[in-house]
């Protein structure tokens, strides 16, 4: 095992009717003045919006709406909130949503905190953050795990990046969790979550050569149990039980439980980003259509083992009268399959891009950051190389 921290202070409040706890929440975290920062109407639809409110105001909390973030959220929205935030004295920060609206907030308490600053050159580290508001969140979509996770993701569409930073200040206070909100989910966002909530274990599951048994057995459960109910979810968002299963397999799969001891590689998430930034493909969907292509090319030599552990642990397969390049391959395979079970893309011509070979290359030089950083610690890709992942998902 690595040394490793492990450290997620989120306070997860989880369970049916939770959400009108919000303002008592905010109140013992000590905010007064709330911006409250949501999407595209989903959670105004469902009357949401109304029960938070309430909430607050029966805490006794004051409150500004700042409504309309777009999924790939973007930096020219969270910049406007952050004006907003300052002219209305916000102390505290909170989303409802998902992921989008989860990092727009995380945006807007860095930005508020530090109004003399850029928050692009923030995003980017050019300007250290060492202070930030509080932040929380009012989860209504299992998927990203922004709820419990150290990061956020911004779009910056002047420049066609998407970028992530880390931090602790990125750290929710609490997260209220309750399963009967994602219920009004369509189909599809629900299958782009199962698939993220997958990658985030997987992006820390298959770097090789360290031996981390309890790190394992978590992420082969989680991984298992998100499998068993994500199905039950895309048929019947409504089903309780199966949605409360996803939500909580979300939240571990992003607060690093799952990377102790062994750490993590997120280099399909790079090659998913970058499709986003160019195409605005929905993120689950674009970690879906390459990954099959990044597994069978970095399955053999030192991952080898990894991939064979996956096939059996998670899918149950034999390794009976199989090589074990053959058993890894079935993993890969039955991963696939299951992605096609829930209507997720496994290729980029099923996730509806069809980029060029230019294109291709710029594509693998925004993954690599012009070529100057070498993804997966299985072995170092550059943008020849993740070019070559690209060509083989076409
Ligand atoms: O905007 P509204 O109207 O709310 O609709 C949203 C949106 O269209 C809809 N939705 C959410 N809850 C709903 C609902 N529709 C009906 N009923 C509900 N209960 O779903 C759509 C997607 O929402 P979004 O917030 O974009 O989804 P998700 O949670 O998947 O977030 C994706 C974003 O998070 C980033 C991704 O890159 C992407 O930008 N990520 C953030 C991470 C983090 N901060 O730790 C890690 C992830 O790897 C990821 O990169
Ligand atoms: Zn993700």
């Amino acid at each position: 095992m690595e040394n490793f921290v492990q450290y997620a202070p989120t306070e997860v409040i989880f369970g049916k009717g939770t959400e009108n706890q919000t303002g008592e929440e905010v109140k013992k975290w000590g905010g007064s003045r709330v911006l409250l920062v949501y999407g595209g109407g989903s959670a105004v639809r469902s009357g949401l919006i109304g029960r938070v409110e309430q909430s607050l105001t029966e805490a006794g909390i004051a409150y500004e709406e700042f409504g309309g973030v777009k999924p790939n959220p973007r930096l020219a929205f969270a910049e406007e909130g952050v004006q907003k935030a300052l002219t209305f004295g916000a102390d505290f920060i909170l989303a409802v949503g998902g992921g989008s609206a989860i990092d727009t907030a995380k945006a807007i308490a860095h930005g508020t905190a530090n109004p003399e600053e850029k928050l692009w050159d923030i995003w980017t580290r050019k300007v250290p953050l060492t202070r930030s508001l509080p932040v929380a969140a009012v989860l209504t979509i299992p998927a990203a795990g922004s709820e419990m996770s150290d990061s956020a993701v911004l779009t910056n569409e002047e420049i066609g990046k998407k970028a992530g930073i880390n931090t602790p200040f990125n750290r929710c206070r609490f997260a209220v969790m309750n399963p009967e909100l994602a219920a009004t989910l369509p189909a599809y966002q629900v299958a782009c979550g199962v698939t993220d909530i997958m990658m985030h274990t997987m992006e820390r599951y298959f770097i090789p050569g360290i031996q981390c048994e309890m790190t394992d057995c978590i992420a082969e459960g989680l991984l298992r149990t998100v499998i068993r109910n994500g199905a039950k979810v895309y048929e019947n968002p409504a089903d309780y039980d199966a949605m409360a299963e996803v939500m909580w397999c979300g939240s571990l799969s992003h607060n690093n439980l799952t990377e102790c001891g062994r750490g993590k590689d997120f280099s399909v998430h790079k090659l998913g980003h970058a499709l986003s930034a160019r195409y605005d493909v929905a993120h689950g969907a674009s970690l879906a259509a390459v990954w099959g292509s990044w597994a069978r090319y970095l399955y053999q030599d030192q991952a080898l083992g990894r991939f064979v552990q996956f096939a059996k642990n998670v899918w149950g397969i034999s390794g009976e009268g199989k090589s074990e390049q053959e058993t890894a391959l079935a993993g890969i395979e039955k991963t696939e399959e299951f992605f096609r079970s829930i209507g997720m893309p496994v290729s980029l011509s099923q996730l509806g891009v069809q980029p060029g070979e230019q294109e291709r290359m710029e594509l693998s030089l925004d993954a690599t950051m012009g070529d100057t950083v070498k993804l997966t610690r299985i072995r170092p890709l550059g943008a020849k190389e993740v070019n070559e992942i690209y060509q083989m998902a076409m």
